[in-house]
């Protein structure tokens, strides 16, 4: 079978049997283009609890599936590749936050969407990095424990000195391995262009933009402006669809290294398979977890609104 021929069968079966495919912005553009939905992490936790399809395939990793599933608990989740994780999501486990709990009783736990669901059950609020910010300014606690990632983090503590925060040493492989000279080389390779980067870079990274945000934000970021040139300092599929979209512009990768192989690892016939009943894996998540981690989602969703 073609590419095309897969994507015109995964259109049939989902329409078909109400399935609603999720994908985020970093998965293959083949998926993309046969997903109802396509965005940052944010934006599909916010589609994940509005769809009335009864079965949702996750093309991304297993937080956000899990994500989906504890937002619509009585849908069927699929996460299409099973060996798809996030890394970051898997850095700290509940008992530590619990103990770091109990030694700072006054600080009120942020956790970054990438996290297990177990360990949301201990966190006070979600926040993805399109609303981290917002969501923490909103917040009536002064001292802030934001887990996992120290760079998100830092970001967030910039923008909001009034806050006292907690950094623990957590972060996206990917991102947090970009390097201060990476961003000097590109900009001297590139001296017109405006560089755009994600905050799960390094602060020293992120030190030299002009604009940081999330997947979407770059995206709309570099679509809204005038300037004709960009370094784009996140995965390297935001760079792709951006050059596919904006063809008069100009798009030039922070370093090539920035690619996710775990959002990579999703292909087109394990949606396919998926979709037809035969192949990802359904996310099991018993009631009292679902219950305990929605909280603070809810939480987020309400807060980013
Ligand atoms: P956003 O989708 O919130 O930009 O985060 C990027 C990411 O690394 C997802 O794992
Ligand atoms: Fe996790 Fe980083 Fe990959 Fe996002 S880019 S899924 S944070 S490892």
């Amino acid at each position: 079978m073609t590419i095309k021929e897969i994507q015109e069968e995964i259109l049939r079966l989902k329409k078909e049997n109400n399935i609603c495919i999720l994908a985020h912005s970093y998965v293959a553009k083949e998926i993309q283009e046969v997903a109802d939905f396509t965005g940052d992490s944010y934006a599909l936790s916010v589609k994940a609890k509005g769809t009335d399809a009864k079965t949702v395939i996750m093309c991304g990793v297993r937080f956000m599936a899990e994500t989906a599933k504890i937002l619509s608990p009585e849908k069927t989740v699929y996460l299409a590749n099973s060996t798809a994780g996030c890394p970051m999501a898997e850095q700290m486990e509940k008992e530590t936050i619990e103990a770091v709990k109990n030694m700072y009783p006054d600080y009120a736990v942020v956790a970054y969407i990438n996290t297990t669901a177990a360990l949301k059950t201990v966190c006070d609020v979600c926040v993805t990095s399109s609303q981290a910010v917002e969501i923490v300014k909103k917040m009536p606690e002064k001292n802030i424990l934001f887990i996992p990632d120290c760079n998100l983090g830092d970001f967030v503590k910039k923008q909001l000195p009034e806050k006292n925060f907690m950094l623990l040493s957590g972060g996206c492989p990917t991102h947090a391995k970009i390097n201060e000279s990476e961003v000097i080389r590109a900009k001297e390779a590139h001296p017109d262009a405006l560089f755009l980067v994600h905050p799960e870079c390094r602060p020293d990274v992120v030190k030299h933009a002009d604009f940081v945000g999330s997947t979407t934000g770059i995206m709309n970021y570099a679509k809204k402006s005038d300037k004709k040139e960009f370094i784009i300092g996140t995965e390297i599929s935001i760079l792709e669809l951006l050059q596919y979209e904006c063809p008069d512009k100009n798009f030039y990768p922070l370093s090539k290294d920035l690619i996710c192989s775990n959002m990579k690892a999703t292909t087109l016939v394990d949606l396919y398979k998926t979709v037809k009943g035969e192949g990802g894996e359904e996310i099991i998540l018993d009631e009292e977890t679902i219950k305990n981690a929605r909280k603070c989602i809810d939480k987020m969703i309400e807060l980013g609104e």
